[in-house]
């Protein structure tokens, strides 16, 4: 049997992007494998985030994990912090993690980019503790969107060196997984870019539907193609890929049809877009309130989550420390 890891940072609501590119592949994939499934809340760290929010954050992600559709009852569902052996593994990984390397990484400097005033270790040293949560349970695979493709390279890498450091064939090379496929990036609806959390251009499983309407009608197209057969800018682009997510492929197939003879209204499409997302997000919605108002429920899966994963991180914490060289007097 597989083992499987996924990660989501507790930054803020789940948006589309999240779902289909790693949450939907993860339920896919949870009765058939080992999983593990974690809110990565250290992670969280890197933006300061103030004391009295960490808490809500964490289970406002914890809720909308669980209405998605984990099981924790054949998953294991945690909260990173809860799991401390994961910052020892971290800290020995970063022995033999180089700074040059680190500086390289694309999340890294788009970061700096972004925000020049707080370039912190920790973000220097992210990729170190994302290999950490996911070697530390021995994954095989991790359902991730196509943003976390080089963080899974440095996982590799990071595997890698140590068996070769340490001559030993202990950690398996985990891969960035989506059933052979290519990995997916779900963009925003503001004509570039990828949805993010903190971008203002995403759709969110909490939104209700109003809210989804207005965001939709309101995303970024173009003044529609002057000719048949013009190739869609890059505005419009997005929406079709949101839209072979969410709509089923006759739909995709009509507004393709219909922008390639440029009779498209973007309008129609919009609305039909809009409708498609509602029909995904609306159950899940439902049952976000519905998890969040059960606190006994929330607390009794980290509770037995946290166990769970202690008990498969600290196995695997035992072995490195020997590995490295550490001996009992
Ligand atoms: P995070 O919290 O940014 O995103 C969680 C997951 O959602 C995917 N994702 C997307 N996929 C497609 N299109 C998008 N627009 C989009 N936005 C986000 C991400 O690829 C990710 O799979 N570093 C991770 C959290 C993490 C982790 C881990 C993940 C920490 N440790 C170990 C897996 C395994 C992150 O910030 O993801």
């Amino acid at each position: 049997m597989d083992t499987v890891v996924s990660g989501i940072r507790s930054t803020g609501n789940l948006h589309l992007g999240n779902y289909f590119g790693a949450l939907r592949n993860f339920l896919k994939m949870q009765r058939e494998n080992k999983c593990f499934f974690f809110i990565a809340d250290y992670h969280s760290l890197t933006t300061h985030p103030k004391p009295d929010d960490i808490h809500g954050n964490i289970k406002q992600v914890l809720a909308e994990y669980l209405a998605c559709g984990i099981d924790p009852e054949i998953a294991t569902v945690f909260v990173q912090s809860d799991v401390p052996e994961v910052t020892e593994l971290y800290l020995l990984l970063n022995m033999n993690a180089y700074i040059g390397e680190l500086e390289r990484t694309t999340s890294f400097k788009e970061k700096i980019r972004k925000h020049p005033d707080n370039i912190n270790a920790g973000l220097l040293t992210y990729p170190v503790l994302m290999a950490a949560d996911i070697i530390i349970h021995k994954a095989n695979h991790v359902p991730v969107g196509k943003d976390q493709e080089q963080h899974l390279e440095m996982t590799r890498r990071f595997a890698r060196r140590f068996n070769t450091i340490y001559e030993v064939n202990y950690f398996p090379e985990p891969d960035a997984y989506n059933f052979g496929q290519e990995l997916i990036k779900i963009p925003g609806l503001d004509g570039t870019g990828k949805m993010g959390k903190s971008e203002g251009n995403g759709i969110f499983l909490a939104d209700p539907p109003e809210v989804i309407r207005r965001k939709v009608m309101g995303a970024v197209t173009d003044t529609g193609p002057s000719h048949p057969g013009e190739e869609p800018s890059e505005p419009v682009k997005n929406l079709f890929t949101i839209m072979k997510v969410v709509s089923d492929p006759a739909t995709v197939k009509y507004f393709t049809e219909q922008h390639a003879a440029a009779t498209i209204r973007y309008g129609e499409l919009k609305k039909q877009l809009a409708e498609d997302i509602i029909r995904v997000t609306n159950p899940i919605r439902n049952r976000i309130n519905e998890i969040l108002a059960d606190n006994k429920f929330l607390a009794k899966v980290v509770r037995e989550g946290g166990q769970k994963a202690r008990e498969s991180a600290s196995g695997t914490i035992r072995d490195v420390r020997e590995i490295i060289g550490y001996k009992p007097f």
